[in-house]
């Protein structure tokens, strides 16, 4: 029972998409400790749709979540009336799936009297780091990406959120699941491509690194665009195909995802460094590609920036990164939701304070 003595004790569901996760999360002292941590990935159900259904989505987080709970709560030797808090993603993400876990987590909080906080998907996201052995001091560069955000974000030293950069149409994760439908491999696409990648030249086909520009001349130096790369890479498949040649898969695979790291790793070191801000933080479900993560050690050394990756666990969508990020709120601003918060498909990373005030934003 040594995690009774932990000052703060909370439950995190995290059901903004395809994972159901339930996590139990403590802080001792400054640091703050995942006691249990469970997912059920989803991911077979959607693999024969070829990306993720809604509807069986909200179904399966239904079905998952008191599985889950006994398992944490089992694993943790905590019961319900030990924990301080409950926490769910309220936003952004599918609204079925956020209702099934938001719900559950409000029964929860008002059947034994305890707060509810609601977070925000990306800044549970950003709080990932935090759940590494030696944690970031602020203010920092975050390149958030994942399925649905390929986002530069400044944290500033009172923790706010500041948008430096963002992609004007797919993610980079998206990129890689289409472009992974493209070569005939599985959902999700990143871990796919990744081990085909293992045993492609990734320098074999000369792909565009998706500038965005300016109306008044120039480029928008960090912001990105992954939807023309995905098209030239159909192309190349297209061309080798009408002119017989054999789909040479691995390599495609290869150049493929070293050019997203390149574009990756330029434009956030170069945000870095421009903006002087000396720290960089890289999280998110691409996040825990290899290519990119050594690439970005490299010239992160290279240019002086400290660089601290997500650890790969917490990378793709878990509640360890909620608690984290709902451990955070109680402990430095003594934040709580009011059982009345909803669910927001779409909702500004840089406007997550409304979750705490009353009236509810939605
Ligand atoms: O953060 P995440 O779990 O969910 C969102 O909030 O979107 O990210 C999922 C995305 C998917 O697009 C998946 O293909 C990508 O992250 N991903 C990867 C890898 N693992 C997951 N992309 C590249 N390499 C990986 N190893
Ligand atoms: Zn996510």
């Amino acid at each position: 029972m040594r995690y009774n003595s932990m000052q703060q004790k909370l439950l995190a569901l995290e059901t903004s998409c395809d994972e159901s996760a339930v996590a139990v999360m403590g802080m001792e002292g400054k640091k703050l400790v995942v006691i249990a941590n469970r997912i059920a990935s989803q991911v077979n159900e959607h693999a024969k749709w070829g990306g993720v259904v809604p509807e069986i989505a909200s179904r399966k987080h239904l079905e998952a979540l008191p599985f889950l709970l006994g398992e944490v709560l089992s694993e943790s030797k905590l019961e319900m009336t030990d924990m301080d808090a409950v926490a769910a993603t309220v936003a952004p993400g599918l609204a079925g799936a956020l209702m099934i876990g938001s719900v559950t987590a409000r029964t929860l909080a008002s059947l034994y009297s305890l707060p509810f906080i609601g977070i925000h998907h990306l800044e549970g996201h950003l709080s990932s780091v935090l759940l590494g052995k030696n944690p970031p001091e602020l203010p920092y560069l975050v390149l958030l990406v994942s399925g649905g955000h390929t986002e530069l974000i400044r944290v500033s030293s009172d923790r706010n959120f500041i948008r430096l950069g963002r992609s004007h149409d797919d993610a980079a994760g998206e990129a890689f699941d289409k472009v992974a439908r493209l070569l005939g491999l599985p959902y999700p696409g990143g871990p796919a491509i990744e081990n085909l990648a293992s045993k492609g030249d990734p320098k074999r086909f000369v792909l565009p690194k998706g500038r965005v520009s300016r109306p008044e001349g120039g480029y928008y130096p960090y912001d990105f665009s992954f939807s023309g790369l995905k098209t030239a890479m159909l192309r190349l498949v297209e061309s080798l195909r009408a002119n017989g040649h054999e789909i040479p898969r691995p390599d495609l695979a290869a150049s493929f995802e070293n050019i997203v790291a390149e574009v990756l790793v330029e434009r956030s070191l170069r945000c870095a460094v421009e903006e002087k801000l000396k720290t960089l933080v890289m999280v998110g479900g691409v996040a825990a590609n290899n290519r990119l993560r050594e690439m970005m050690k490299q010239r992160a050394f290279e240019e002086g920036i400290d660089l601290y990756l997500a650890p790969k666990a917490f990378c793709t969508d878990n509640a360890a990164m909620i608690g984290a990020a709902a451990l955070m709120r109680l402990e430095v601003t003594n934040r709580s939701s009011s059982i009345e918060l909803g669910v927001s498909p779409r909702w500004p990373l840089a406007e997550a304070d409304s979750f705490y005030q009353s009236p509810p934003p939605f």
